[in-house]
């Protein structure tokens, strides 16, 4: 069986779907590795480095393709890269299916197995091919450093000999893996720092990384669903929320907002006036700028200023560490093939939880519910 792993072709792009070490792993395993020239340098994964690791060199992704049983990606592809794959082919990548319908009926029209590693349940068993979390942890650390970055002070209080200055503020808003990840990174470098959330579970995690967690009162009695994710506001609790938190966001010198709520646009949680409420010299990191924004400000991969504060919306947070970005994400997606190649052939149970939630389509058909269930909706709107 031959994997195959293209160089990513998406603007901005650095990280790859296999390192050489994940690749000697899969040599090892009877598989056939393929890797188009140069898909690795942009994370200084060389070719040389593959072809230690037992991999086969191979000039351009055309070549690649036509010899290729799976595929191994990052990005979602183009409907010209589905184009190029042979019918029946195995890919592996981020989809984004549940928004993506044109690339999602183009896999079924090309008879594709494709696996989103998006759709990856977060279930104890699959949390080694959990790529959101691996990608959103990554995401949650550098958002603290371009703050830090940004911001005109000092993170940590400092005693000189000249003076004392005190430590920053820093209120993360949303805290999942992304916002866990920029609390303790905050809290590394320093910072007075704060967590918030609206579920409050999540109390005891803010509280266990040393940050103090913010409690707002929305009059919501649970925002949480049964898979432990958050559920949308009212539209009520939305703007009192909205009130709330500009009324806590002046104190604050830089705010990272991560929220966000599955399958919807991002919450809007700091609003134009918030931002003009905000002291000169702030700074707000908004990880949600692909979903629409956590900032009614925020323009995805722009650094926005108003009044003195600084927004940054950056979309692919990764992709700027791309050398562990891709030694984890390899890790997840070799995971996941390992649960069905079986011997060198495919063995795919379509009854099994994992595969269930990741494989999207397979022999010309949508087999994920939720894919499908949400193909059939825009049909009849
Ligand atoms: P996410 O990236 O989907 O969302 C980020 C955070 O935003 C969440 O904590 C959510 O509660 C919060 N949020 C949503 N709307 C909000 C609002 N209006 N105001 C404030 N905060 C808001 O979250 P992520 O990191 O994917 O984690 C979500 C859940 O998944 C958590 O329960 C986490 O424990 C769970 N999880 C489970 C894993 C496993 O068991 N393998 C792995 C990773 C996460």
């Amino acid at each position: 069986m031959r994997i195959a792993v293209p160089r990513e072709i998406t603007p901005g792009e650095r990280r790859l779907a296999l390192t050489p070490d994940a690749a000697a792993a899969l040599v090892k395993g009877s598989l056939e590795v393929l890797v188009e020239t140069g898909a690795g340098d942009g994370a200084f994964y060389f070719d040389a480095a593959f072809e230690a690791a037992g991999a086969r060199i191979v000039s351009d992704a055309t070549t690649l393709y036509a010899q290729a049983d799976v595929v191994l990606k990052v990005q979602k592809p183009t409907l010209a890269e589905v184009d190029r794959l042979r019918e029946g082919t195995v890919l592996l990548s981020f989809l984004q299916a549940l928004t993506s319908p044109d690339l999602v009926q183009r896999l079924v029209t090309r008879r594709i197995t494709s696996f989103g590693m998006e759709g990856i349940p977060r279930i104890s068993r699959a949390q080694k091919m959990d790529a959101l979390s691996s990608q959103a942890n990554i995401s949650g650390y550098k958002a603290v450093l371009i703050a830090a970055e940004s911001l005109a002070k000092f993170f940590p209080m400092m005693m000189t000999a000249a003076g004392t200055v005190f430590a920053a503020k820093v209120l993360v808003m949303g805290a999942g893996v992304a916002g866990l990840q920029a609390i303790a990174t905050a809290r590394r470098l320093g910072a007075q720092v704060w967590g918030y959330d609206v579920r409050a579970a999540v109390k005891e995690q803010v509280e266990s990384l040393g940050a103090k967690f913010l409690e707002l009162d929305l009059g919501v009695a649970d925002a949480e669903d049964k898979g432990g994710y958050a559920k949308a506001l009212s539209a009520d609790a939305a703007r009192r929320q909205q009130e709330l938190l500009a009324e806590k966001t002046k104190d604050f010198d830089v705010v990272i907002t991560t929220a966000l709520v599955p399958g919807r646009t991002a919450p809007r949680l700091v609003t134009g006036e918030t931002v003009r409420g905000m002291r000169p010299g702030s700074v707000i990191v908004d990880l949600a700028a692909e979903a629409g924004g956590n900032c009614e400000l925020t323009e995805p991969d722009r650094i926005v200023v108003t009044g003195g504060v600084t927004i940054h919306g950056p979309t692919n947070l990764p992709a700027t560490m791309p050398v562990h970005a891709s030694q984890l994400y390899a890790r997840n997606v070799t995971e996941l093939l390992r649960e069905f190649v079986k011997d060198g052939a495919l063995a795919l149970s379509l009854d099994d939880e994992v595969i269930k939630g990741a494989c999207v389509t397979h022999g010309g058909e949508i087999v994920n519910e939720a894919v499908k269930a949400t193909v059939a909706a825009r049909k009849t709107a």
